[in-house]
């Protein structure tokens, strides 16, 4: 005679595994791990997950792993492409009124870029148009920041960041400034260039399956910290860039779009060894202090 086994109801695995997590000795850990539970639970009973959709997600998360590593880093992309690095920038940074807003890190920066001298070329090659960058770091008092640390990235016009190109020097492209003691700021870049996040794995895949583009409109990133306040993680975008309405990663924000203003070659305010028409910006930041909840003034600079 043969046994029949009634079917576990589904709400009733997903409470078995939501108790697993009951005796978790931190509750912040102990609430994550039921919440997703109860999410990932939800999201395979919603749309009916058949068992070949888990082995391809299985398969998904393995080539994820694989693809990663020190220079490419997939899971940031997945995080990028599915809106939720936006998502939790949103969360942790609701600018203040006056502010300038954050937008997402990307998998671009790389830390510990050399300091230079304020008005330096970050192009240690040749880039695409020269780009003047100048202005102040301010307080949302309005009082300029002495001190503040510009932290600068951004691709070339072959559309590769230095830690994606073999051909390019470390340094290329990236370097940190400090402002002076009116808070300003000035360096030499180049005019960004739009970009595809690189889609040769299984981010791009799932891009390519879901009609989905690749591509970021033209930006410089900035990282910019100073003692006191919330050090702020931004992009510049530049107002005549394709895709801005279309990006990716979700991650313009309309107050970070700027125009920069073109300049003839012969231009007598032209950078230092530039002799090609180029362009200028000026861009005014503005940090918000940092508080604890007692008040107390505290750092918290993010880390990288
Ligand atoms: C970037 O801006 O560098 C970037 C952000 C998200 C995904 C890929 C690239
Ligand atoms: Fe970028």
């Amino acid at each position: 005679m043969t046994t029949r086994h009634s079917a576990v109801p589904a709400a009733l695995i997903t409470q078995q595994a939501r108790d697993s997590f009951q005796s978790t000795s931190s509750a912040r850990l102990r609430e994550i791990m039921q919440a997703l539970v109860t999410h990932i639970h939800a999201f395979v009973v919603d749309v009916g997950l058949t068992e070949d959709e888990w082995t391809t997600a299985i398969d998904i998360l393995t080539a994820t792993g694989h693809i990663t590593d020190d220079q490419r880093q997939e899971f940031i992309l997945w995080s990028d492409t599915l809106g939720v690095s936006m998502l939790v920038d949103a969360l942790a940074h609701p600018a203040p009124d006056g502010a300038t807003d954050s937008t997402i890190l990307g998998p671009f920066y790389v830390s510990g870029s050399p300091v230079r001298p304020l008005g330096a070329n970050i192009a240690e090659q040749e880039a695409g148009t020269a780009a003047w960058i100048h202005g102040t770091v301010r307080g949302i008092d309005g009082a300029p920041i002495a001190g503040a640390e510009l932290d600068v990235w951004q691709n070339g016009d072959n559309r590769l960041y230095a830690v994606q190109d073999a051909g390019a020097p470390d340094d290329h492209l990236r370097g940190k400034f400090y402002t002076d003691d009116d808070g300003r700021f000035a360096f030499q870049a180049v005019r960004p260039v739009p970009y595809s996040l690189p889609d040769d794995g299984p981010v791009g895949r799932m891009l390519a399956a879901t009609s989905r583009h690749p591509w970021r409109p033209a930006h410089i990133h900035l990282v910019v910290r100073a003692p006191g306040h919330t050090s702020l993680t931004t992009h510049i975008f530049d107002a005549d860039s394709p895709y801005l309405h279309s990006d990716t990663v979700f991650a313009v924000k309309p107050s970070l779009v700027r125009t920069f203003t073109e300049h003839a070659d012969d231009d007598p305010d032209r950078p230092v060894g530039v002799d090609t028409a180029w362009v200028s910006l000026k861009l005014d930041l503005v940090l918000v202090p940092s508080q604890t909840d007692d008040g107390l003034v505290v750092d918290r600079g993010r880390t990288h």
